[in-house]
């Protein structure tokens, strides 16, 4: 479908499960090469997918990581900056180590893993880096302030990736909604315990607040990250992306026809 994406080298971080696991899946179906950095290298793998065992928040461990990989490819085209973690307190209860969590994956990860990057892009005249941010950074949740203020500080460095580096680099940022993901189920779990009806209840609620009434699928996020990775997008940099079944359009007031 995306012709332009063959023989592409993409790097996807977070791709061990839910939505980069998928984003790296799509890429593979394109026949670009894809390789991923992330945690844990899960056990079921798809061996087309080169993984390597790296923490997205330590800057040393980016860079070797990032050096590894040029050393077997030649230059990165892609970078989709997927890695994220989600933990759940309002401000007075989020102690300095969640906050510092949070901040250093979410954010100091894109800050890492792209500035490893862009080097290389630079030297091949193209690039294009595509960010995963979230609703989040548009409408929020309660309890939630390092999480929202980590996916607002990623539409920031994204505009000024953009910025900086057009017309050679694109770099645009994706908002998902709910996203059926083991971080959702995780989130459900932490609201009605680990009951297997109960987590089902919750995520259909959670769904059905969405006007299309369902949450989101990894592939469906996986394929507006292709759209951007693609010429198909020539023209957008600097984007926010919504991918969030409409969510982010609906206030919660009733009307009189109702
Ligand atoms: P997930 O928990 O299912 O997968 C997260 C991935 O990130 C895993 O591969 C994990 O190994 C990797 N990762 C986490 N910390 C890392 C670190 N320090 N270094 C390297 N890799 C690390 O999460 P999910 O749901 O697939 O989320 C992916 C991204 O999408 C995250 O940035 C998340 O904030 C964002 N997102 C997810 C939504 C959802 O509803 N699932 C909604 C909006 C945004």
């Amino acid at each position: 479908m995306y012709d332009d994406l063959k023989g592409k080298n993409v790097l996807v971080t977070g791709g061990s499960k839910g939505i980069g696991r998928a984003i790296a899946l799509r890429f593979l179906e394109e026949g670009a090469n894809v390789m991923s950095i992330s945690r844990n290298i899960p056990e079921d793998t798809d061996d087309r997918i080169t993984y390597y065992n790296c923490d997205v928040s330590g800057s040393n461990d980016v860079k070797s990581t990032i050096e590894n990989i040029l050393s077997k490819f030649n230059g990165i085209d892609i970078l989709v900056n997927n890695a994220g973690i989600e933990e759940y307190a309002r401000l007075d209860k989020t102690d300095e180590g969640m906050w510092d969590r949070i901040m250093d994956i979410n954010v100091k990860g894109v800050y890492n893993v792209s500035k490893y990057c862009i080097p290389e892009m630079i030297k091949n005249h193209s690039g294009n880096i595509i960010n995963i941010s979230s609703v989040q950074a548009n409408i929020i949740t309660k309890n939630a302030a390092a999480y929202v203020t980590s996916k607002h500080a990623i539409i920031g460095l994204t505009k000024s990736i953009a910025l900086d580096y057009a017309p050679e680099i694109r770099c645009n940022a994706v908002l998902p909604a709910t996203i059926d993901t083991p971080l959702v189920r995780k989130a459900a779990i932490l609201e009605v315990g680990n009951n297997e009806e109960k987590i089902k209840d919750k995520i259909r609620e959670w769904g059905l607040q969405h006007p299309l009434g369902r949450i989101g699928k990894p592939e469906e996020v996986a394929n507006t990250v292709l759209f951007l990775a693609s010429n198909q997008s020539s023209f957008i940099t600097g984007a926010s992306i919504m991918v969030d079944g409409g969510l982010s359009i609906k206030a919660p007031i009733s009307t009189p026809d109702e």
